[in-house]
């Protein structure tokens, strides 16, 4: 909390910055909003968002930009080859995270395809806290398998776990002797722990996990797309790290780690990713991919103009009073739902909110798809789009059976200094109305199945007339409201 409120009663988050571009939203009405996600076969992916209210479906590359990131992509420096926008990026780098080396790519599924190709071979394992479904899918393409390592209490929706997404390192050292260091491609620090509900590690875990890579001579790589929060919860919740700078924590993890890689449209408030060591050995394992798939070196497949964003934005990205926007404003929209009843993953993590669906709607099977089903009941009541990420968003197993998520939650993504605290509580107010409302949620059945990442455009069908009735109930409540 950056600034204390007099009256305690009035304590709320409060933006550390003023809003100066402002894009108009619409909320259509309630029997258009059922349209849409019918429309849409009833994956909020497939919404347009000139639909959408408050499109809560990500963080990624939808974060605010600042004035002087907006500033710094006037001065873009547009060459296919030796760009200044490329060499300031590789000096924030420096600054921030202390490392030399630089591999730009166009986001950081992009990083995950290289690292894959290079140290994944087939029958090989990776073992990392959770999976992440780009890195997963990356991962099983050329081969590899994933194994999970994150303690138990990471998967244990209701927990008061400062940080749910450590590793169990007993597990994670039995697991290292169980296969051989030879077939361990790498261990996968994943900060703020994406699918377990933006859950943060301590300093002091991801320390200990690149120690145990080191003494088995395993290489540790830290997915970094969600750092920033992490290290907001560091300061906030871990006695050594309060009186550390976020710098000191950046280069010391960066110090430790064998290869750190992220996904700019996360970690630096822009678009575009880049893999990044102080190593010249992994530099030249990996470098050729990166003319192959993304683009020269000094571009990396990402606009000239992002480039210049993401620097500005990796500065931004040592500053308190900018980090503590999202996990603030999102543990508020926990307590908000929470303390209604509603079933939420607590302690509030990084990212977004997380409803526990499967709680939400208990009886309904998970080949019904409950997180899918509430995010498309959250549509209809609020023009509020959330993402599924439950056994929608698994990858069935290879002889084509479902593979039921360990949760099954629905996440409002809290983009960064971007929604105002009117509209958290609004959407709040609208998650409460859906809760007293669960008995009329059901479920959901596919009508198209992608193989590859099938919830992103995948389409399904409503089991029953439920979306009808919801849509009658909120004409009973809410009149001619929108
Ligand atoms: N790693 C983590 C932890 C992520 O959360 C993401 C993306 C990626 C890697 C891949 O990065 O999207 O730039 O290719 N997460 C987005 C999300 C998609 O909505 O959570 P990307």
């Amino acid at each position: 909390m950056a600034v204390k409120f007099y009256k305690p009663e009035n304590q709320v988050p409060l933006e550390m910055h003023k809003v100066r571009v402002v894009q108009k939203l619409s909320l259509l009405p309630v029997e258009e909003r059922l349209r849409k996600a019918q429309e849409a076969g009833n994956n909020t992916f497939l919404l347009h968002n000139k639909d959408i209210f408050m499109d809560m479906l990500t963080d990624s590359g939808v974060n605010a930009m600042s004035d002087l990131q907006t500033a710094a992509m006037m001065q873009a420096d547009d060459a296919y080859a030796g760009s200044e926008s490329f060499f300031r990026f590789k000096e924030a780098v420096k600054d921030v995270f202390g490392c030399e080396y630089v591999l730009p790519a166009h986001q950081g599924r992009a990083c995950e395809n290289i690292l894959a190709e290079t140290y994944v071979k087939p029958g090989m394992v990776t073992l990392m806290n959770f999976h992440f479904t780009t890195t997963k899918a990356h991962i099983t393409r050329v081969g590899g398998s994933v194994i999970e390592l994150v303690k138990p209490e990471g998967v244990k929706p209701q927990s008061t776990l400062p940080f749910k997404g450590d590793f169990d390192l007993k597990r994670l050292k039995k697991t290292i002797e169980e296969y051989g260091p030879e077939k361990v491609a790498f261990v996968r620090i994943e900060a703020g722990t994406n699918l377990i509900g933006g859950q943060p590690l301590s300093l002091e875990n991801m320390l200990a996990v690149a120690d145990v890579c080191h003494h088995y001579g395993v290489k540790s790589v830290l997915d970094a797309s969600l750092l920033q929060d992490n290290i907001y919860f560091m300061k906030t919740r871990e006695a050594q790290c309060k009186y550390m700078t976020t710098k000191e924590i950046y280069h010391l993890l960066a110090d430790k780690m064998d290869i750190i890689y992220f996904s700019a449209r996360k970690l630096g408030f822009a678009r575009g990713g880049a893999i990044i060591c102080h190593n010249k050995q992994f530099f030249e394992d990996m470098v050729q991919f990166v003319p192959l798939y993304e683009g020269f070196l000094t571009y990396g497949g990402i606009d000239v103009r992002s480039i210049e964003a993401m620097t500005q934005g990796l500065y931004e990205s040592l500053d308190m009073e900018y980090l503590c926007q999202g996990p603030e404003f999102i543990e508020y929209l926990v307590k908000e739902c929470a303390d209604y009843g509603v079933p939420m993953i607590t302690p509030a993590g990084g990212l977004g909110a997380h409803i526990d669906a499967q709680a939400f709607v208990p009886n309904m099977p998970h080949d019904q798809y409950p997180a899918g089903a509430v995010a498309v009941a959250l549509y209809i009541a609020g023009g509020i789009r959330g993402m599924e990420r439950g056994t929608l968003s698994e990858q069935r197993e290879p002889d084509g059976t479902e593979r039921f998520a360990e949760m099954e939650l629905l996440r409002l993504g809290c983009p960064r200094r971007v929604f105002t605290l009117s509209q958290i509580k609004y959407c709040a107010d609208r998650v409460k109305w859906v809760w007293d409302n669960k008995e009329l949620i059901g479920g959901l059945k596919w009508t198209m199945e992608p193989p590859v990442l099938r919830f992103f455009y995948g389409t399904l069908k409503e089991i029953g007339h439920w979306q009808e009735d919801l849509v009658a109930k909120f004409k009973e409540d809410f009149g001619d409201s929108l």
